[in-house]
């Protein structure tokens, strides 16, 4: 039985092996699973690193991709790459900076190993050893902590869901942290649906751990926080595609192709930061939601009848700190109806005051995220600095010579700042703390 399952595996080519040299030891999260105010069941949970942060070898040591290159030898193409190739467990604090306690969970940002120099990490949350953890965010809320102090500009801590496949995809699945996808479809994935991304591999000019292939991956994105301590946004992003895609060419949507708005998914996303919105004074260090500190972070994703059901009709956003609860921030724009949350309608004025192409709406818009969110979505928790534009379009002024004019402006940080290699050497112990993750009901959670 055992070996007709590895010969039909490995007839199909998607045969990634395991290695042996560091066994996987997925470090525990629990979390809190709510079904009112005040009646929280603990669920526990753990964590696992993202595919593409791993050794990769041959059935011996020798790499089988090296910084940010494939062997020519032992990956010519996906199918003998495949075959030749072991993906290795994690030495999750040693390599990667990354370390949990109970609910708590820290991601470093560089990391000196005795190999290697890591920087940042990207994990997901598993239900079991096999499984990630689906979350069906209509009529619900999501809950967590985060302490943003020790990010400065550049950097991103960030939490969201993605629509990849409960079980990884392909193997050796969802333990090895497999099947990563997102609304950037991106190329620079190692493997996409189970497959080596070889073919036409090019190595990134300003990233010497990171490369592009042919597909991308490509999937619905509701990114919840992404921030530092002097920015913050939340952004829906959809696809018009369901679960994980693996796009090629046009579909792709590649910025220096210059087809941004012709691929499958909605890269602008439809965003929500209380800077570029009108209020300079509401999120950062020492403000009104003070990010020297530790925060709360609420989001509510209410439907149009308040059943599970419903047509997703609002995100919300509540702050908890200090034992005080504090709304989102009103919109104070020209053309902007005033509101705190994101809508179908609040995206629509937010688009056309500020002259952005309206591709949230083009690739499904809330009724197209209400659908993806039945299918559940698994959590994301990564820390990270950019190697195309430097986070500006989260903390900065973007485009940069656009400053004053309406939206162009999102956080304080200078249209100089977050250059990879000056927020690596200039902060390597940066780093990103989340915690007591809740998940219930509209206002069961905090
Ligand atoms: C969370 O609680 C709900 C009931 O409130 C239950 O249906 C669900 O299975 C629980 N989920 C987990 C992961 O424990
Ligand atoms: C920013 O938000 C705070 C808290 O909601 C509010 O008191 C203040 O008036 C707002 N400022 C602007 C410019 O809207
Ligand atoms: C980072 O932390 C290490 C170990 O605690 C310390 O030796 C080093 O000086 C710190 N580096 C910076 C730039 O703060």
């Amino acid at each position: 039985m055992l070996s007709l399952v590895s010969i039909f595996l490995v007839g199909l080519g998607f045969s990634l092996g395991v290695g042996t040299q560091q066994s996987e030891s997925h470090p525990s999260l629990s979390w809190q699973n709510c079904s009112a105010k005040g009646s929280c069941q603990s669920v526990s949970g753990s964590i696992v690193l993202d595919s593409n942060w791993r050794w990769l070898h041959d059935s011996g040591t020798t790499n089988c991709y090296d910084g940010n290159e494939w062997s020519t030898d032992l990956c010519p193409d996906a199918s003998t790459c495949d075959k030749n190739c072991y993906i290795e467990g994690a030495d999750y604090s040693g390599t990667y900076g990354i370390t949990s306690s109970g609910a708590q969970l820290k991601l470093g940002f560089v990391t000196k190993g005795s190999y290697s120099t890591n920087i940042g990490s990207r994990v997901y949350l598993l239900r079991d050893e096999s499984h990630y953890q689906l979350f069906k965010l209509k009529n619900h809320e999501f809950t967590f902590t985060v302490d943003d102090s020790q990010l400065p500009c550049g950097l991103n801590g960030a939490l969201y869901f993605v629509e990849m496949a409960e079980d990884g995809g392909a193997k050796p699945g969802a333990q090895y942290g497999m099947g990563y996808c997102d609304a950037q479809c991106p190329h620079d994935m190692k493997f996409i649906t189970g497959e080596a991304n070889v073919k036409d591999w090019k190595p990134q000019e300003t990233d010497e751990n990171a490369g592009n292939g042919h597909y991308g991956a490509c999937c619905t994105e509701m990114d919840i926080w992404e921030a530092n301590s002097q920015a913050t946004a939340y952004t829906p992003h959809i696809c018009s595609k369901t679960g994980i895609y693996r796009c090629e060419g046009t579909e792709c949507g590649d910025n220096d192709a210059n087809q941004r708005y012709n691929g499958v998914c909605d890269k602008d996303g439809c965003d929500f930061n209380s800077y570029r919105l009108g209020n300079k004074t509401f999120w950062g260090p020492g403000l009104t939601v003070d990010s020297n500190k530790a925060m709360i972070v609420v989001t509510q994703f209410t439907t149009s009848n308040n059943q599970d059901s419903g047509e997703l009709s609002e995100i919300r956003r509540i702050y908890v700190q200090g034992g005080k609860t504090i709304q989102n921030s009103d919109t104070n724009v020209q053309g902007i109806t005033t509101t705190n949350k994101i809508t179908q309608a609040f995206c629509d004025e937010t688009k056309v005051t500020f002259g952005d192409t309206n591709d949230f709406k083009a690739k499904g818009g809330f009724s197209g995220l209400s659908k993806s969110l039945e299918s559940g979505a698994v959590l994301v928790l990564s820390l990270w600095d950019d190697h195309s534009v430097n986070m500006l379009w989260l903390d900065s002024t973007y485009p940069t010579d656009s400053a004053g004019k309406p939206g162009a402006d999102r956080g304080p940080c200078a249209i100089t700042s977050g250059d990879p290699k000056d927020v690596e050497s200039q902060s390597p112990n940066a780093s990103v703390t989340f915690s007591d993750i809740k998940f219930g009901p509209i206002d069961s959670t905090y």
